[in-house]
């Protein structure tokens, strides 16, 4: 099937087959589109939390507009992006990146300087908003890798922010949550969308021409 076919099959799951899992083979396959996703500066600013404990689910589904989907998917991925930009992060990733492609040691560091200068100037909550942009870049490659697999999801920003970021203590890992994607398989009895059409605006209306 190609990406277009694949784009259509898929739809905003509303109930899942609570006894059907998704292979760990195919759950790595989805987080590996999500992991090569790019990102602003190459700093690959969010993480994903895969969260398949039952009893943290429950808690996790307080507050959320899904609460069953939350509970009954196979597993939920949490995307969650950097509170702040550090100077100590953004060396992370360029100290990595110049290690493992074997250049000179400072290569990147009139690259990095800017960023540091560009970022001390705006306040954390800003940092938190470009960062969570780029979690949604991630959270399209998830969408469309689990397409191709045939694997349901939903993507979800209906939940509590702050309980979510309290029970899987994202705080300490410098982590604000930004939206969710239950994975799994639709419960074609209970999911009311399955059967409904696709509706998007037509290409005429989508797409502006100059
Ligand atoms: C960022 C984002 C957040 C969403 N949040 C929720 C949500 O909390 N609960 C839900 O049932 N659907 C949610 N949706 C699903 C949308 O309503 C759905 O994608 C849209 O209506 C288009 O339908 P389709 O995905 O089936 O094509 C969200 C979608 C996106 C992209």
């Amino acid at each position: 099937m190609s990406l277009i076919e694949d784009l259509n099959w898929r739809h905003a799951t509303k109930a899942y087959l609570p006894e059907k899992k998704v292979s760990e083979e195919n759950l790595t396959k989805i987080l590996e589109a999500t992991r090569l996703a790019p990102t602003s500066s190459g700093l690959q600013q969010f993480r994903v939390i895969v969260v398949e404990d039952k009893e943290l689910r429950k808690k996790l589904a307080i507050g959320s507009l899904n609460p069953e989907c939350m509970v009954e998917a196979s597993c939920v991925l949490v995307f969650a992006a950097w509170d702040e930009y550090t100077p100590e992060r953004i060396d992370a990733i360029y100290d990595r990146t110049t290690e493992e492609r074997n250049l000179p040691k400072g290569r990147f560091d009139s690259y990095t300087d800017k960023l540091k200068e560009m970022y001390a100037k705006q306040p954390k909550e800003e940092h938190f908003i470009h960062a969570a942009k780029q979690s949604y870049i991630g959270l399209g490659m998830a969408l469309a890798q689990a397409a191709e697999l045939k694997i349901d999801s939903t993507p979800a920003e209906g939940f509590d922010n702050k309980l979510v970021d309290t029970v899987l203590g994202l705080p300490e890992k410098g982590l604000k949550s930004v939206c969710l994607l239950y994975v799994g398989y639709s419960d074609k009895e209970r999911d009311w969308l399955a059967t409904m059409k696709k509706v998007r605006n037509p290409m005429d209306v989508f797409t502006i021409r100059m």
